[in-house]
């Protein structure tokens, strides 16, 4: 099985910014974390993260045809993005959201996310824990529903 986890604007600064709602650890650690994750399911991950929402587009759409499931953290792009949530619907290959932080106990702007009006599953304020969850439900989700 193979994952595609795709990060958003400012995730690579993860360990310096607002520590205070996204903890100290870094995107490395939460790649070596996910990397754990996924070698002890036997799931094949690969990772993405920019901080343009074309390049997450792209990435999207090459995905089609390559992984079974997709974890993504749209970051600040959750709350705004059309673009992001119809490459999600065009490729059709299971996602599911993911949050470190709880946004809809944050600003009011936070509450409304895009991406969860296709995503299989939303899961926010778990921390690195949430990516977490999401490949293990991505995996029961994806086995459950192979043709
Ligand atoms: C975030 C929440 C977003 O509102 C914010 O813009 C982020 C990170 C989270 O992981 O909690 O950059 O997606």
């Amino acid at each position: 099985m193979r994952f595609l986890v795709i990060n958003g604007p400012n995730l690579n600064m993860l360990g310096i910014r607002e520590k205070n709602i996204y903890g100290s650890e870094t995107y490395e650690g939460l790649l070596s974390f996910i990397s754990e994750v996924c070698k002890a399911e036997q799931i094949d991950v690969s990772f993405f993260q920019s901080n343009h929402e074309g390049a997450i587009v792209d990435a999207i759409q090459e995905a089609y045809g390559k992984y079974d499931g997709i974890v993504i953290n749209p970051a600040a792009y959750t709350h705004t993005s059309v673009a992001i949530l119809d490459a999600l619907k065009a490729v059709m290959i299971p996602a599911v959201e993911v949050h470190i932080s709880n946004i809809f106990e944050r600003e009011k702007f936070r509450h409304f996310s895009y991406p969860s009006l296709v995503c299989v599953k939303s899961i926010y304020g778990k921390g690195f824990e949430g990516y977490r969850e999401a490949i293990l439900f991505l995996k029961d989700y994806v086995l459950e529903n192979k043709a």
